[in-house]
């Protein structure tokens, strides 16, 4: 595969991304192969930004590959607290491993971050931006559950201004046959114009709805998110906007019965507890997918995926 760091979604063409879930069905059903795969490589996780899934999964991920891992968690743990810039930081890193996954608060710090090192590096979550480790994780969640990614409606729903999980996951499905989007926001909330344009661009249905009770009777799939609390400038915009959207089991009765419910999480309150048994709800499946797709996208970075 001709890709050397992930930054945005689109830098895998649709081959690429197929080829990559296969790889990752692959590891699922058979990890003992690929136990020894990472033997001395390093990845290194650089989070100046909070995060439980994605770091852990990337973490898991090299260990089950036989690799190790270095990084740090939080900003103020690294030299980021003395003023050191994004890229002294990637240009000193890359020195000390073989593969960088990276979160950071500002937008485009990971392709800067790219131009520094000639290590791979994978945007791990920018700002309100793309997160395209995520929306591989829902892709193959979504293949595993429905057997296919065409020919789907498909309800995104809360903060679709800031999710970058949502801005990821439509220009990842854009690239299939026959896919139909609700967006599901407040006003304040709206997705933003860049992926309106791109909706468009590939002649996609897409429709902007204020109530889940609009849309739930026509989806596939329900993608939940969080109000971005750390993204907006005050604290009394969030308290107003936080509620918008909470999916319980009354809503859910008007749902189909193949439905898929997923969600990035971390959940604030958006899905009531009650659904976690409900067996529509994935969520916990697409956290698992997150540690294989993550396996896969370390091997085919550092030219490994066809030694196995
Ligand atoms: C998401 C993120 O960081 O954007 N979480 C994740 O990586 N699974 C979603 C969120 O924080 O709301």
């Amino acid at each position: 595969m001709g890709i050397r760091n992930l930054i945005n979604i689109t830098d895998l063409k649709i081959e690429e991304l197929n080829s990559m879930m296969d790889l990752a069905d692959n590891i699922m059903d058979n990890p003992e192969k690929y136990y020894e795969s990472c033997k001395n490589k390093k990845l290194a996780t650089l989070f100046f930004e909070p995060s439980t899934r994605t770091r852990l999964s990337f973490t898991a991920a090299m260990m089950e590959l036989g690799g190790n891992v270095l990084g740090f968690s939080e900003a103020g743990s690294s030299s980021a607290a003395k003023g050191e810039s994004v890229s002294d930081t990637v240009r000193t890193v890359g020195c000390y491993s073989d593969i960088i996954a990276m979160r950071h608060p500002k937008e485009g710090a990971p392709i800067v971050a790219a131009e520094k090192t000639t290590v791979p590096i994978i945007n791990a979550g920018d700002g309100g931006h793309f997160h395209p480790t995520q929306t591989l994780t829902d892709l193959l969640t979504i293949r595993r559950e429905k057997n296919r990614l065409d020919k789907m409606v498909i309800g995104v729903c809360g903060d679709l201004k800031f999710g970058r999980t949502v801005h990821s996951l439509i220009s990842a499905m854009l690239r299939y046959d026959d896919i139909e989007f609700y967006l599901i926001s407040p006003e304040e909330l709206k997705i933003p114009q860049y992926v309106k344009d791109e909706m468009d661009e590939y002649g996609a249905k897409w429709k902007e709805v204020r109530t889940i009770e609009e849309a739930i009777p026509n989806l596939d799939i329900l993608y939940m998110t969080r109000v971005q609390r750390e993204r907006f400038f005050n604290e009394e915009d969030y308290i107003r906007l936080k509620d918008s959207f909470i999916l319980d089991t009354k809503k859910l009765e008007i749902a189909k019965e193949d439905l898929t419910i997923l969600h990035p999480l971390p959940r604030v309150n958006e899905i009531s507890v009650a659904i976690d048994d409900d067996p529509r709800a994935k969520y916990f499946t697409q956290a698992l997918c997150g540690k294989y797709i993550r396996m896969a996208l370390i091997l085919t970075l550092l030219g490994l995926d066809k030694e196995v």
